[in-house]
C-alpha cells in the first residue's frame, strides 16, 4: 500500500540516514525541507523531497497538508503506562502541603498503587492501560517504552510486563518493555532488602527473560529506596540476560547512580533533577542518554532537570512524560516539548530533536525511529495549519495534532 502526503508546509527533522543521535551542540539544529512530499510504501518511508519533483503515481492513500507540518511521531522513552486505578487522594495529599518523600514514607506512593495493581485482574489491567496508549497515540507518540514496577511480587511484576507485551499486539504503536522489579521495597521485606534483589535476581528475572518480557532492566537508584549497591547487582543480573539498564537517578539526590550507569553502558539514565558536576563529567563521551522528565517536575513540584547546563557541556539529552499514577498522570509529549522551552531554556530544536532522535536513542530504536528518514518505520503525525514547528511547544497545552500515522496506516 502506498500513501503520498502532498503540499507539507514543513517537513521536520529530515536526516540522512545513520544518524543515531544528537550532541548538545547539533541539537540546535533542526533540518526541513519546505513544500513538501512524502510517499510511504507499506510500513516505511520510501522518499520525499519538494513539490518541484513529486512522483507521478497512483497512491492508494492521498493526503493534503497544505499549511500543515509532518513530523516524526513522538517517541516517549520512560514511561509506566501499565498501572491500576488512580492515585488522585495522595495529589490532594499534596495540595495540603505534604511532599512526594512524606507521602511515601506513610505508606503512599509506589507500594500503594502496587496494592492495588496485585488485586486487580489481567484483563481489567489491560483495559486501563489501553484506554491511556490510545490516548497518547492520539496526541502524536508513536514508539513507547512501558515499564514494570507496580507489582512487586513475581506473579504481579510478570502480569504487568505480559499486558504491556499484549498492548503491543493490539496497536502498531511501536512498544519497548522494562523490568523494574527494584522500583521500592515492599512491606515484608522491610527488613530484608537483600532478600527482594535475591527474588528480583533469582526468580524474577529469569522468569522474564525465559517468556521474553522485557527489553531492558531499571531500578529506583535513591535514597531511600536503592543504593549504589543494588543498582550494581541489578545491572549485572540484567546483563547475564542481555538487558541494558534504564535507570531511574538523581531525582532527590546525587548519590553516583549516574556514573555507575555509564560503567555498566546503561542506555539511559532518567530524572536528573539533581545533578552534580561529576555527574556530567560522567556522561561526557559515553553511550549513555540523559533523560529528563519535565511534566514530572511540574506534577510534584521538585526542580527541572539542568538541561541547559547539560546541552551546553555538550551532552545530548532525550525528553519523556514518565507517565504514572504517582509522579506525572500525563502522557503527553507535546507538554514536556512546551515544558522544555518554557521550563527548562531549551529552544524549540533542541526540545524536538530530544522528543524524536534523542529519544529513539533512549529507546533503542534509533536506526528505525526518531527522523524523516528513507527505510525508516512510517511513525509520523500531521499537525493542524500552523505557522511553524516553533508553534507547538509556544501554545503550550493545545493540541495541534491532526492526524497520526502509524506503520504507515492512518489511525486518527
Ligand atoms: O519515575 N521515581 C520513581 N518512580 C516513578 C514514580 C513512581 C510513583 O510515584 O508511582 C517516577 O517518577
Ligand atoms: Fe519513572
Amino acid at each position: 500500500m502506498k500513501t503520498l502526503i502532498r503540499n507539507i508546509k514543513q517537513l521536520v527533522q529530515v536526516r540522512e540516514e545513520g544518524i543515531e543521535k544528537l550532541s548538545g551542540e547539533e541539537m540546535a539544529t533542526l533540518p526541513t525541507l519546505s513544500n513538501a512530499w512524502l510517499l510511504i510504501n507499506d510500513y516505511k518511508i520510501e522518499g520525499f523531497g519538494g513539490m518541484e519533483s513529486i512522483p507521478h503515481i497512483e497512491a492508494d492513500v492521498e493526503i493534503d497538508a497544505t499549511g500543515k507540518m509532518v513530523l516524526p511521531s513522538w517517541v516517549d522513552s520512560h514511561t509506566h503506562l501499565v498501572y491500576a486505578g488512580n492515585r488522585e487522594q495522595e495529589f490532594i495529599d499534596k495540595i495540603n502541603g505534604l511532599t512526594y518523600e512524606e507521602i511515601a514514607a506513610k505508606g503512599g506512593g509506589i507500594v500503594n498503587s502496587a496494592k492495588e495493581l496485585q488485586q486487580t485482574e489481567e484483563e481489567e489491567l489491560f483495559q486501563q492501560s489501553l484506554q491511556r496508549l490510545e490516548q497518547v497515540i492520539k496526541m502524536g507518540t508513536g514508539a513507547i517504552e512501558i515499564k514494570s514496577g507496580y507489582g512487586l511480587t513475581t506473579e504481579a511484576e510478570l502480569k504487568m510486563l505480559r499486558v504491556a507485551r499484549k498492548l503491543q499486539k493490539r496497536h502498531p504503536i511501536t512498544i519497548k518493555t522494562t523490568f523494574l522489579g527494584a522500583h521500592a521495597l515492599p512491606k515484608e521485606y522491610k527488613d530484608n532488602k537483600q532478600g527482594y534483589i535475591d527474588l528480583i535476581c533469582e526468580e524474577m528475572l529469569p522468569t522474564i527473560a525465559e517468556e521474553n518480557l522485557a527489553d531492558y532492566i531499571d531500578i529506583f537508584c535513591e535514597q531511600g529506596y536503592f543504593d549504589l549497591k543494588d543498582t550494581e547487582q541489578v545491572l549485572e543480573a540484567g546483563k547475564k540476560y542481555g538487558l541494558r539498564g534504564k535507570i531511574h537517578v538523581n531525582q532527590f539526590n546525587s548519590i553516583g547512580g549516574i556514573k555507575t550507569g555509564v560503567d555498566y553502558h546503561a542506555l539511559s539514565v532518567d530524572h536528573l533533577e539533581v545533578m552534580k558536576e561529576e555527574d556530567i563529567e560522567a556522561l561526557k563521551g559515553s553511550d549513555t542518554m540523559p533523560v529528563a522528565l519535565p511534566s514530572c517536575s511540574l506534577f510534584i513540584n521538585i526542580p527541572y532537570s539542568p538541561a541547559r547546563k547539560m546541552i551546553d557541556a555538550g551532552l545530548p539529552l532525550a525528553l519523556a512524560t514518565d507517565y504514572n499514577p504517582g509522579s506525572s498522570p500525563n502522557g503527553n509529549m507535546n507538554l514536556v516539548v512546551s515544558l522544555a522551552c518554557i521550563k527548562m531554556g531549551m529552544t524549540p530544536e533542541e526540545a524536538i530533536n530530544a522528543a524524536t532522535i534523542n529519544a529513539a536513542y533512549a529507546m533503542g530504536i534509533q536506526k528505525t525511529h526518531g527522523s524523516i528518514t528513507k527505510g525508516k518505520t512510517a511513525n509520523l503525525l500531521i499537525t493542524d495549519p500552523i505557522p511553524s514547528y516553533g508553534f507547538l511547544p509556544y501554545s503550550f497545552g493545545n493540541n495541534h495534532i491532526d492526524q497520526v500515522i502509524l506503520a504507515g496506516r492512518l489511525v486518527k
